[in-house]
C-alpha cells in the first residue's frame, strides 16, 4: 500500500537521524526528507573532543549511517540546506533562498548552538568553540605541541578537551568562573575529585575566574585573566554551554521555554509537529519534572520516540538519564540527575580511581556517579528502576554482590 504523505525533519542530526529511520523502521511507506544545514550525514559527537581531536578516525567513521544505508532505507538527506522558517498555515518549510517543503508532518531536531563568549579578542584566529566536526577539524589543524591551550569552561566540553590536548602535548589551562568543575551535572565531591585528577594529570586549573580578554597581532597571542594575569597561548578553546536552536519553533508560535515544550511523546503545541533530542523541552515521570536533556542516549531515544509518535504508535517517553565522559584513562558515567539527596554510598576506592558513589533519598537510589565502574553503575541502575529500597551499608559493602541487592 503506498501512502502520499511527506513527512520532513529539520536537523540532520543524531535526534534527526534516528527520527527518519524510524520512521522506515516502523513500516513508514510515504516520502522522507532529512535537512542539514551542515555538510555531513548525522554523525557521533563524543569522539569529536576525543578520538576525531586526536586525529584518530576519519570523518566518514563517525557517521550513524552511512550514504548507502540511507539510500536503501530511502531517505533523502540534503545537506547544506538551512530551514529558517515553518509556514504552519501552509504546512511547509521555508529553506534559505526561499524553496519551500511541503510536509504532513513535521520533526524539529535542531539541536543546540554553543554560548559566545562576549569579550574582547574573541573573534581572533586562534579562539575556538567545539560543537561540530568543522570545529574539530580547525582546532585539529591549529594544534601546536609545546605549546599553550587555553580553555574557557570548566565543564564537559573544557575537561574533555584538557585531556586530549594534553595527549597531543599542549600544557591544558582550564578557567572556571564556578568554584568547581561541572557543577551545572555533577556533586560537589566528584568535581573535587575531578580536579584533583586533572592537576595529577598535568592540567592546570583556575576556578572563580574568567578571560577578560584575548589578545594578540592578527592571531591569538595571549588571554588576559580576570586578575589581571597573562597566560601566553598559541589557541583558545571555549565551552561555556549551549543554547538549544528552538527560534524556528518560536517563530512560527510553537510552546517554547528553554526549548521547544513537548509532551511525553515529543509532541509540541502543534499536533503535526515534533521535537526530540537536546533542542527539546520534555516532562520525564520518573524525575517528576520538565527537563532539556544534552546527552547521547536522549538525542537517540527520543529521536526513536518522535519517530513512533509521527506514526501515532508511540509509548510514553521515559527514562533514567543517562551520560559519560571520558578524560584521560577515566570513564566517568552518571546516571539520574542526584538533587537533595539525604544519604551516600561510595563503592570502591576513589584513590584508586575505581568507584561509584550513590546519592539516595529516602532509602532509594536517586542518582549515582561511576569512576572506571560501568558495570556497578548499571545495577544501580536498575535498583532506581525498581524503587527498591537499599541501605548505604550494604551498597558500600564490596563483598554483597550488586546482583544480590536486585534480588534481596
Ligand atoms: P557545560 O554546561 O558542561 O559547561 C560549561 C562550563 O563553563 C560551566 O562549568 C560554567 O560554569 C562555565 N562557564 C560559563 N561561563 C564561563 C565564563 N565566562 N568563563 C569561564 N567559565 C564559564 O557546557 P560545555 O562544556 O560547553 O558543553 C556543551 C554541551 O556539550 C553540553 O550539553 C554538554 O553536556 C555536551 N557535551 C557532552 C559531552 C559528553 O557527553 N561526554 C562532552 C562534551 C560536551
Amino acid at each position: 500500500m503506498s501512502d502520499d504523505r511527506t513527512f520532513v525533519i529539520i536537523g540532520a542530526s543524531q535526534a534527526g537521524g534516528w527520527v527518519a529511520n524510524t520512521l522506515r523502521n516502523e513500516g513508514f511507506e510515504g516520502k522522507v526528507i532529512l535537512l542539514g544545514e551542515e555538510p555531513y550525514l548525522p554523525y557521533e559527537r563524543p569522539p569529536l573532543s576525543k578520538a576525531a581531536l586526536l586525529g584518530e578516525v576519519t570523518v566518514d567513521s563517525t557517521y550513524f549511517w552511512q550514504q548507502e544505508a540511507l539510500d536503501e532505507a530511502n531517505i533523502e538527506v540534503r545537506l547544506n540546506t538551512k530551514a529558517t522558517a515553518i509556514d504552519r498555515e501552509a504546512k511547509e518549510v521555508v529553506i534559505e533562498g526561499d524553496d519551500r517543503i511541503a510536509y504532513d508532518k513535521l520533526a524539529i531536531t535542531t539541536g543546540a548552538r554553543v554560548r559566545e563568549l562576549p569579550i574582547d579578542g574573541a573573534q581572533l584566529p586562534g579562539v575556538f568553540y567545539l560543537r561540530t566536526m568543522e570545529d574539530t577539524l580547525a582546532i585539529r589543524e591549529a594544534v601546536k605541541e609545546g605549546s599553550t591551550a587555553m580553555i574557557v569552561g570548566g565543564g564537559w566540553i573544557g575537561l574533555e578537551c584538557a585531556a586530549t590536548l594534553t595527549k597531543l602535548g599542549c600544557k591544558s589551562v582550564v578557567v572556571e568562573a564556578l568554584d568547581r568543575l561541572c557543577a551545572r551535572a555533577i556533586t560537589p565531591e566528584i568535581s573535587d575529585w575531578l580536579l584533583q585528577f586533572h592537576l595529577g594529570n598535568g592540567v592546570d586549573i583556575r576556578l572563580n575566574t574568567g578571560v577578560e580578554k584575548f589578545e594578540g597581532d592578527g592571531k591569538l597571542e595571549r588571554a588576559v585573566l580576570a586578575g589581571g594575569e597573562n597566560i601566553d597561548c598559541s589557541i583558545a578553546v571555549v565551552g561555556i554551554g549551549v543554547i538549544p536552536n528552538a527560534e524556528i519553533a518560536a517563530e512560527a508560535g510553537l510552546d517554547t521555554d528553554d526549548g521547544i515544550v513537548v509532551d511525553d511523546h515529543a509532541r509540541t503545541s502543534d499536533p503535526d509537529i515534533f521535537a526530540a533530542g537536546d533542542v527539546a523541552n520534555h516532562p520525564n515521570d520518573l524525575l517528576g519534572r520538565r527537563l532539556r536533556l544534552e546527552s547521547y542516549e536522549n538525542a537517540q531515544n527520543q529521536g526513536i520516540t518522535a519517530g513512533k509518535a509521527m506514526l501515532d504508535k508511540a509509548e510514553s517517553y521515559a527514562e533514567i538519564p543517562w551520560f559519560w565522559s571520558d578524560q584521560f584513562d577515566v570513564n566517568l558515567q552518571m546516571i539520574g540527575v542526584p538533587e537533595n539527596w539525604d544519604e551516600t554510598a561510595t563503592r570502591g576506592d576513589p584513590a584508586k580511581n575505581e568507584f561509584v558513589t550513590f546519592y539516595l533519598k529516602n532509602g532509594v537510589i536517586d542518582g549515582a556517579i561511576s569512576i572506571n565502574n560501568p558495570r556497578d553503575l548499571r545495577f544501580g541502575k536498575r535498583l532506581m528502576q525498581a524503587n527498591k529500597t537499599v541501605s548505604v551499608a550494604d551498597l558500600s559493602n564490596p563483598d554483597i554482590k550488586m546482583q544480590a541487592l536486585l534480588k534481596g
